[in-house]
């Protein structure tokens, strides 16, 4: 994953949201009319990056999940606790402006939500997504993710197998 020179923080209410444009309409569209409420309820978190004269160019969203133990891959669950649930970080959106795409942005917030989930004092084994369709499946298994074998659209990543030293 690459960096790309952008500021990743918080969003909050000197952001403009207006002219962020992924050219995915629910995307742009939660980020203009939902996520505020979403925050405010404590359902969601959301950082975005911030481009020159403080842009949004790319945007995603973190909060608490579980998995169940029986959708992992065999191989993968003989090896955990036996609870019915595992705990993980959930990456429900995650978008990238236009005029910002193939920069490396994309691999970048995903890095920095990794390392967010790695740094938290909360226990997860993993960072989950869900993919809006196969092209951004492809995304996440370009970056390592695997699928749920019964669930291709959704894709997690153990966080043991992240390499700290990147951070
Ligand atoms: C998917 C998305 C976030 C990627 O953002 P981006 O900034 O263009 O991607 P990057 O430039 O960071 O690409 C990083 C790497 O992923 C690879 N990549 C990008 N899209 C890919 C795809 N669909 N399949 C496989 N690999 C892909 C790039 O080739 C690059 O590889 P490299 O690091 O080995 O050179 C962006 O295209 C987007 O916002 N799409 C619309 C919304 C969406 O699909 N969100 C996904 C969550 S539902």
């Amino acid at each position: 994953m690459s960096t790309a020179p952008f500021r990743v923080t918080r969003l909050d209410s000197a952001h403009n949201r207006s002219v962020f444009d992924c050219a995915s309409e629910p995307l742009n569209q939660y980020l203009r009319e939902r996520v505020t409420a979403d925050i405010r309820r404590r359902v969601t978190v959301c950082f975005v990056a911030l481009a020159e004269n403080n842009r949004i160019a790319g945007y995603y969203t973190l909060a608490s999940a579980s998995l169940l133990l029986a959708d992992l891959p065999n191989a993968v669950g003989k090896k955990l606790p036996r609870y019915p649930t595992v705990p993980t970080v959930r990456m429900g959106r995650l978008a990238v402006d236009q005029a910002f795409k193939g920069q490396g942005l994309g691999g970048a917030l995903l890095a920095d939500a990794l390392h967010r989930a790695l740094r938290s004092e909360i226990a997860a084994y993993a960072l989950l997504v869900d993919a809006k369709d196969e092209t951004a499946a492809a995304f996440y298994r370009h970056h390592g993710f695997i699928a749920l074998p019964d669930s291709p659209l959704t894709l997690f990543l153990p966080l043991a197998s992240v390499p700290q030293s990147s951070e």
